[in-house]
């Protein structure tokens, strides 16, 4: 019963607020409920898939199949190509069950990209405590494997665990990108680390830097917990996504350190039902919904919820970002427990999003977005324009709300902008957003909302003596 009171508490709040000017309906309150309740269950992970410690690890006791790659003659020099032994080490361990793949610490393994396909045995871990380094030499690269360094995919109930590094050699991919050397056509780099098209799987305690691109990809894949990676790479790297989930479903990332020159966390179509917490971002792009809708297409993200994070001297803070011209939706997202510091564009929603060399035209369709909550967020802004809320013409945001917020100008002045934006605030709102329009202004007369109120006013109250 504490849900439902905490509810009806704040709409009672929010008719306090709100009753001068009249503007609460039971439509406001629904949204309220589902998105303060909104939630990624965390339990549903498969129990097979438990913490394994390594370190009190011993083969004659566990009953773990140790696959060493330095078995396999990888030298781990840095130097030597160690490809063909990171493959077979790779064959023998999904073949048997309760398989420990490891990359040993202390070494540094050079390996060219590769594709490690499942579906493999049961139980199968991946420890990696040493280095493994990619070649750094674009021209070189395998041209069957222009997006990717390390994929691994069909996996069921596997773990990659352990305190080693995951280097992509990045910096002449950089400098060859088109945002570095215009004189260079914008091709797309490999991402270090994908994980495709698998099931329960688990990342935790890895570090992956200097990417050549993007450094951890989850695609198409279902109930993926990742917990204390850190990704690393210099903030004027480009397009150096830290984790990028795309098509996936009930994904979990939590404390995770994540410093790049991209967005630290972007979840783009297909995907729902993911969970951040505990995250610490900069420098880089933010915390990212998006980009959605390029080139006409069809975008959604629904149920994405953001609890404690930290961002500093990030270029924008949580931003939803869709083309025009797109359509779909982006529906269901709370932000809460936020502190930035020093970062521009801390609350920012981007229909006229534009990652392109030339102009984008405006377009008759949009992702609609929509129910979309931000609440305890504070801190300190670059840019004057704290809360952006720049939404499209034709399809305007709806459901937004914003509680408790508070961002302060590094110097002075700090104000919201909205276009097409409709939502409302309650408690404290700084900069103030009475920019949003609320959706009684347009769709209910004068009669609608006072019935409304009343009755709701009524309602609650009795809940909430009720529950008391
Ligand atoms: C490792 O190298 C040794 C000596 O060169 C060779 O005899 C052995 O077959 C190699 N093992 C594998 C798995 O390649
Ligand atoms: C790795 O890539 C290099 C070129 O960078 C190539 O010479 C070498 O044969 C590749 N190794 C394997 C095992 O494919
Ligand atoms: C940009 O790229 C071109 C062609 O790849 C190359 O010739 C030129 O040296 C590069 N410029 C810089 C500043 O690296
Ligand atoms: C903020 O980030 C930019 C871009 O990475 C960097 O150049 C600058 O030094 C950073 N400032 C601080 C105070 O860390
Ligand atoms: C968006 O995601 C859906 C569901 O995963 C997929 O069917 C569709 O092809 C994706 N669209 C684009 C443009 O990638
Ligand atoms: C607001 O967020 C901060 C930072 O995560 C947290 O320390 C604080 O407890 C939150 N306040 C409330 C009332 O939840
Ligand atoms: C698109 O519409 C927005 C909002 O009305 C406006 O600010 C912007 O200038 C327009 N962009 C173009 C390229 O017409
Ligand atoms: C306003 O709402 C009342 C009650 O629903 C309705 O009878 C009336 O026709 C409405 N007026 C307008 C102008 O829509």
């Amino acid at each position: 019963m504490i849900k439902p009171f905490i509810i009806s508490l704040f709409a009672l709040l929010m008719v306090a607020s709100y009753g001068a000017t009249g503007k609460m309906l039971f439509k406001e309150l629904d949204i309220l409920g589902k998105l303060e309740n909104l939630d990624v269950p965390e339990d549903d992970i498969e129990d097979d898939v438990t913490f394994f410690d390594f370190s009190s690890f011993t083969s004659q006791y566990s009953g773990k199949n140790l696959v060493n790659v330095d078995s396999f003659n990888a030298s781990g020099d840095g130097v030597s190509d160690d490809t063909q032994a990171f493959i077979r080490a790779w064959t023998m361990a999904c073949s048997a069950p309760n398989s420990v793949l490891l990359v040993p610490q202390g070494r540094s393994y050079l390996v060219n990209a590769t594709k490690f396909d499942g579906p493999c045995q049961e139980k199968l871990i991946i420890q990696i405590d040493g280095t493994i380094i990619a070649p750094d030499e674009p021209s070189q690269w395998d041209p069957k494997f222009p997006r990717n360094w390390l994929q691994f995919s069909k996996l069921q109930g596997v773990v990659f665990q352990g305190n080693g590094v995951i280097d992509g050699s990045g910096t002449k991919w950089w400098a060859a990108s088109c945002k570095k050397n215009k004189s260079n056509p914008c091709v797309g780099a490999p991402t270090a680390l994908t994980i495709y098209s698998s099931s329960n799987v688990y990342v935790r305690g890895l570090t992956i830097r200097n990417s050549q691109q993007m450094h951890l990809i989850i695609q198409r894949s279902t109930t993926v917990r990742i917990s204390r990676v850190m990704v690393t790479s210099p903030g004027d790297s480009p397009n150096t996504d830290g984790i990028h989930i795309t098509a996936s479903t009930d994904v979990v990332v939590q404390d995770s350190k994540i410093s790049t020159g991209d967005d630290c966390v972007s979840i783009v179509n297909g995907s729902a039902k993911i969970k951040m917490k505990r995250i610490y971002c900069g420098p880089g792009h933010g915390i990212s919904i998006g980009s959605l809708g390029q080139g006409h297409s069809k975008g959604t993200v629904t149920a994405v919820v953001l609890e404690t994070a930290f961002l500093k001297n990030t270029t924008n803070g949580l931003r939803i970002k869709t083309w025009q011209g797109g359509n779909g939706y982006v529906k269901g997202v709370r932000f809460e427990n936020v502190v930035m510091q020093d970062v521009a564009n801390p609350i920012i929603i981007d229909q006229f999003y534009c990652d392109s060399p030339s102009t984008c035209q405006n377009q008759t369709s949009a992702v609609h977005i929509s129910e979309i909550m931000y609440r305890n967020i504070t801190g300190t802004t670059k840019s004057s324009k704290a809360i952006n809320f720049k939404c499209s013409d034709a399809v305007p945001c709806s459901h937004i709300v914003l509680n408790n917020i508070n961002l302060e100008g590094n110097d002075g002045k700090v104000e919201a902008y909205c276009n097409s934006a409709e939502g409302f605030g309650y408690g404290v709102v700084h900069p103030s957003a009475d920019c949003l329009y609320s959706h009684d202004d347009k769709s209910l007369n004068q009669t609608d909302q006072y019935l409304a109120e009343t009755i709701m006013v009524e309602k609650e109250t009795e809940n909430a003596h009720d529950e008391l």
